[in-house]
Order: structure tokens, then sequence, then C-alpha cells
């Protein structure tokens, strides 16, 4: 679309950036800083371009509501999902309409609440296996381990296996991957996937090696005899009504790839951030002992999942997401012309002064009046139909990690981190402690 027809079309709240780039320049150098700025223009809603892209910004709960949830039919996921097809593929997070439909009904049951309790053994042994290795080390990178464990985890719970040889190597690969991905997000025009040079070669030898990993766990579960009760199974046994086909190789690649990945790095880096922000507030991580301590070091305590909130709240790890409109729509009186590109920013709506009282302090017990709370001004797992289906999961996993580590470990990370929204939002740099055994 033509800058000059975004501008007239936009006319009646458009925000004016550079004569070229629009709010491009803004956005790449401090996204979070962007957003903040941004949603000062006009209540609630703000048009502007990147590039040639026009883009409409949401900042109140109810017009959030609006595009996640009434009238969602309108909307496909924006192109930083497109961004990540290369990796993904069809699966689940980047689907859309009647087959993303079908295969979340099938997805459903492995994230039952009822079929979630019976990992909790897996949870605790794996937590348990982290916890006796890095005992014995005076200094560890906690973020580096929340991954590694949470990838064991969503791993041994959804497909069965334990990556343990390919570690390395999947972290390698899936360290490339996403900040290739979010590149491409950032970038206005990107060289094609077929050019030969360095940085797609690499983003393309991370897509081979994931795959790799993948298609072996999709094998060598083919030649098994016996059948599991996992999500792998659901995915490679379930039939067409109508045809009675089961899903193709291709299908099963990109759904094992989106569990993969949807969960465990966004669960990692709120397990860090969780970490940090208690280190930080010594008071609060003293009275979440006292919860744990007295409820026998049970990971469902009022407090934890107090705290799990406010960390959820500070630091989204889905920290925005992106929609595509379909047609015209109005939103909030405002015209919203079919093919603008949408973004719904949970870490600025999250921190809104607005919404929330002291937004930028930490104060887990602002949750006990959650029922107060717009069901839009709080959404770290998303909204609508497209709502994270792991995020009860999610929740469990947090809750017995964090309990069982506090209760083996003092630490100390007194460095200062900066966040790094990437896909996710990320600790930059990881975060270095030192561990005392309780
Ligand atoms: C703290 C951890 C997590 C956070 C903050 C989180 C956040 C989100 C958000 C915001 C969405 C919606 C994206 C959108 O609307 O565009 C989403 C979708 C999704 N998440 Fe999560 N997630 C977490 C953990 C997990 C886990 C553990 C799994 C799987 C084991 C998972 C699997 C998925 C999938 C498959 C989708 C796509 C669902 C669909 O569109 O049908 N997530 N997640």
């Amino acid at each position: 679309m033509k800058r000059s027809t975004i501008d007239s079309m936009y006319k009646d709240i458009y925000v004016k950036g550079h004569p070229i780039f629009g709010q491009g320049l803004k956005f790449k150098a401090d996204p979070l800083a962007f957003f903040e700025e941004i949603k000062t223009y006009n209540p609630g809603i703000q048009k502007f371009r990147f590039g040639y892209l026009p883009m409409v910004n949401l900042s109140h709960p109810e017009l959030i509501k609006h595009v996640l949830q009434t009238n969602n039919k309108n909307y496909y996921k924006g192109r930083e999902y497109m961004h990540l097809r290369p990796v993904l593929g069809n699966g689940l997070l980047t689907n859309e309409g009647e087959s993303w439909l079908s295969q979340r009904r099938l997805a459903q049951p492995a994230f039952h609440k009822q079929k979630i309790q019976g990992f909790i053994e897996v949870m605790e042994s794996s937590t348990e296996a982290m916890i006796d290795v890095i005992r014995t080390q005076p200094e560890v990178d906690l973020h580096d381990w929340m991954m590694k464990l949470t990838m064991d985890i969503v791993s041994r719970t959804m497909f069965g296996i334990q990556v343990k040889e390919d570690e390395e190597r999947v972290e390698q690969a899936l360290s490339v991957a996403i900040e290739s991905s979010y590149g491409r997000v950032q970038r206005l025009i990107n060289p094609p996937l077929w050019l030969p040079i360095k940085s797609i070669r690499r983003y393309n030898q991370s897509i081979r090696d994931l795959n790799e990993v993948v298609n072996t766990i999709i094998s060598n579960r083919r030649q098994s005899k016996t059948r599991h009760d996992d999500l792998l199974d659901m995915f490679m046994y379930a039939e067409d009504e109508d045809t009675q086909e089961t899903m193709s190789d291709s299908q099963l690649r990109d759904e094992v790839m989106t569990i993969f990945l949807a969960g465990h790095e966004t669960t990692a880096n709120a397990l860090t951030w969780a970490l940090y922000i208690l280190n930080k507030h010594q008071n609060k991580q003293a009275q979440l002992l006292e919860d744990l301590k007295s409820n026998d070091w049970s990971y469902n305590t009022p407090y934890l999942n107090l705290v799990i909130k406010e960390t959820l709240r500070l630091f989204p790890p889905a920290w925005a997401v992106g929609r595509r409109a379909l047609e015209n729509d109005e939103i909030g009186g405002v015209e919203v012309p079919a093919k603008s590109n949408i973004t719904i920013c949970a870490y600025q709506v999250h921190r809104d002064p607005e919404l929330w009282d002291q937004p930028d302090v930490f104060m887990p017990e602002r949750f006990e009046y959650e029922k107060e709370y717009h069901k839009f001004q709080y959404f770290p797992f998303g909204g609508g139909p497209r709502f994270c289906i792991g995020n009860n999961f999610a929740q469990l996993e947090m809750q017995i990690i964090l309990s069982q580590f506090l209760r083996q470990f003092e630490y100390d990370c007194s460095k200062e981190i900066e966040k790094e929204p990437m896909i996710t939002l990320r600790p930059k740099g990881g975060l270095s402690a030192q561990l005392t055994q309780r």
C-alpha cells in the first residue's frame, strides 16, 4: 500500500513519523519504550506506519477484547507469526480457520487440568535432577538452567522423550532460529530464504537441525509398538471423521515443533524473571518462604500463586501479539481498514498507570483483587479462542519449580538485568547467581 494512501486513510488519529520509515525506526531502537510512547497520542487506539505497513495499536482493554474475542473471526495472526512459519510451519500457533480449530480440538484433551495433574511426577523429578547438578556449582546461570529444565519437562510430558544428547544442539539451533525470525519481524524488507548469504545459511541450518530432532522424535514413535498416553500419540493416531485419514508427517512435524518451542521458552523466561524479582524484593521472598514452609513446601500455596501472577504482569513472556484485519472494521468508533496490522502490547497494558496502582512496583498482593480487574487488562496468556493452550501446564510447572528451588537454595544475583524483547521477553545475558544450600 502507498504511504500517501495510508496517511490519508488513517488521518483521523494518525501518529506521524519519519517520511519513509514511519515509526519503524523508533520501534526497532526500543520496542518497549515505543509502545509506552505511542499510547500517549490517542486514548485506547493509535494508527501509524511501519514503512509501507499500516498499523493500529490498541491500548484499552475493551478494544483489545474486541479483536481477541468479540470479533476475533475478522482477525488472523499478524506478520510476526508469518515470520515464524519457516520454523513452526502450520502448527497450532500459526494455523488459521477450520484447520486450526480441528487441530486445537485434537490437542485440547492433552491439556485438561485433570490430565496435567498426571505430569506432576515428571515435573518434580526433572526439577530434582536439575537441583542435584546445580547444587555442586557455586555459580550458575539460572536462565540457562530454566531453559534446560522446561525443555526436558515439555519433551518428557508431551512426547515421552528426553532430548539430553541433543540438548546443546537444540539450544544452539533454537537461539539462532528465534533471533533470525525476530530480526525478520523487525525489518520491513528481508532477503529471501534461498539467498546464499551467511546469515540466511545459518538460519536455514538451524531449522534443519530442529527438523532433524523433531523428525527423529516422530519416526521413533512410529516404530514403537506400544501406545503412549501423550500428545504425540493423540496427534499421530487421530483420524479425520469423514476420510479416516491420519495427520500428514508434515503437519505432525509442525505441531510437535510448535509445542516444543511454545512450551518451554516462555515458561523459562517467566521463571527467570520470578527469581530475579524475588531477589530484588527480599521481604517478598521471605513472605513467600513463610507461605511455602507453613504449607509443607506444597507447590499450590496462596502467596506463590500471587507471586507468579505478578511476575507475569511485570514481565509477560509473550510481551506483544499481532493480528491482521481481514475485512474493514470499526474499533472504538475508529475505522480500521482491511489489511491493517494490529499490535497489542501486554507489557504496556500491564504497566499502564491508568489501569494499575503503582504499575512498576512488584506487589503480588494486588492480585487478591483480581476479580475487580478487566479481563483484558491482564492477559499474559492472551485471550479469546486463541488463548494459550498450555496455560495450566505452565502455571503448574512454575509452582513446582519455584517451590522446589526455594526450598533448596538461598541465592544471590545482584546484577541488574536488561529486558530483551524478542519474540519473547528475555532476560538479556541470562541470570548469574551464587547458590547456597539452605
Ligand atoms: C508462562 C508461560 C506461557 C506464556 C506466557 C504463554 C503465552 C501465550 C500467549 C499470549 C498465547 C497467545 C498468542 C496469540 O494470541 O497470538 C499463547 C498461545 C499458545 N501457547 Fe502459550 N504460553 C506459555 C506456555 C505455554 C506452554 C507450556 C505451552 C505448551 C506446552 C504453550 C503452547 C501454546 C500454544 C500451542 C499456543 C497457540 C494456541 C492456539 O492458537 O490455539 N504455551 N501462549
